[in-house]
């Protein structure tokens, strides 16, 4: 329930969110009638260089869940997705919410781990071995650059794998 997708947010939706969601929007949609730039014009500002890889500006945790999917679209999305192009720009040309949320994410209100993402091993066992045989390069990225970056883009300490995907371990009932 409330939740929109980007393509459903109207402009005038814009009023009162906070600046650095307009400014992720603006980025989004590139020209938005009424919605004043703090770009310039001067050709192409980067999310991460627009709005950086920092924390929110009230605790993840005590934000409404409305809240959360303007952060999510304003600002997280547009900057995973510099980040994840930045490692394969071919394949994820498309990165979305669905990259991370899954196919299912409506259905689940967005709840993360998505059950349908990659299921990340515990470590020592052989699942992991195969994981990190399979995919080493993915797995760096993963642990220096995307783990780290959404930890602090939420401003959540020790963010793990387990915050995006399932780990095989029963953690929930
Ligand atoms: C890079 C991965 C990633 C991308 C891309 C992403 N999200 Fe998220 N999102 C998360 C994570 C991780 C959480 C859960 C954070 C937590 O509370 O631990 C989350 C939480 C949320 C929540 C809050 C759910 C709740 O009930 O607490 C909403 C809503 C949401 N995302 C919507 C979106 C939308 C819409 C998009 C696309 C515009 C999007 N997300 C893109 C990783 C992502
Ligand atoms: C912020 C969310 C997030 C975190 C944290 C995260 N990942 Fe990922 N991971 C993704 C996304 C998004 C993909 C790409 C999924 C796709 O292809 O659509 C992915 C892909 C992968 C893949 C490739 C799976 C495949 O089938 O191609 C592996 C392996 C992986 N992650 C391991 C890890 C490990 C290990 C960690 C912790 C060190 C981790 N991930 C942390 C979001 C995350």
């Amino acid at each position: 329930m409330g939740i929109v997708t980007k393509l459903d947010l109207p402009c005038v939706a814009m009023t009162g969110i906070m600046k650095v969601v307009m400014v992720g929007i603006v980025l989004l949609l590139g020209a938005c009638g009424g919605a004043k730039s703090t770009t310039g014009s001067t050709g192409k500002v980067g999310a991460i260089e627009a709005m950086g890889i920092t924390p929110p500006d009230s605790p993840w945790e005590e934000m409404s869940v409305a809240d959360k999917e303007f952060y999510m679209i304003g600002k997280v999305n547009p900057i995973m997705k510099e980040l994840f192009t930045a490692h394969d720009a071919e394949e994820f040309s498309e990165f979305d919410c669905v990259d991370c949320h899954g196919e299912e994410m409506r259905e689940i209100d967005f709840k993360m781990p998505a059950p349908s993402m990659y299921v990340v091993p515990p470590e020592g066992t052989p699942g992991h071995r195969g994981m990190m045989s399979t995919f080493p390069e993915t797995v760096k990225f993963m642990k220096e650059t995307i783990t780290p970056a959404m930890g602090k883009l939420l401003g959540v300490e020790n963010f793990t794998c387990a915050g995006c995907h399932p780990t095989g371990a029963k953690t929930k009932g």
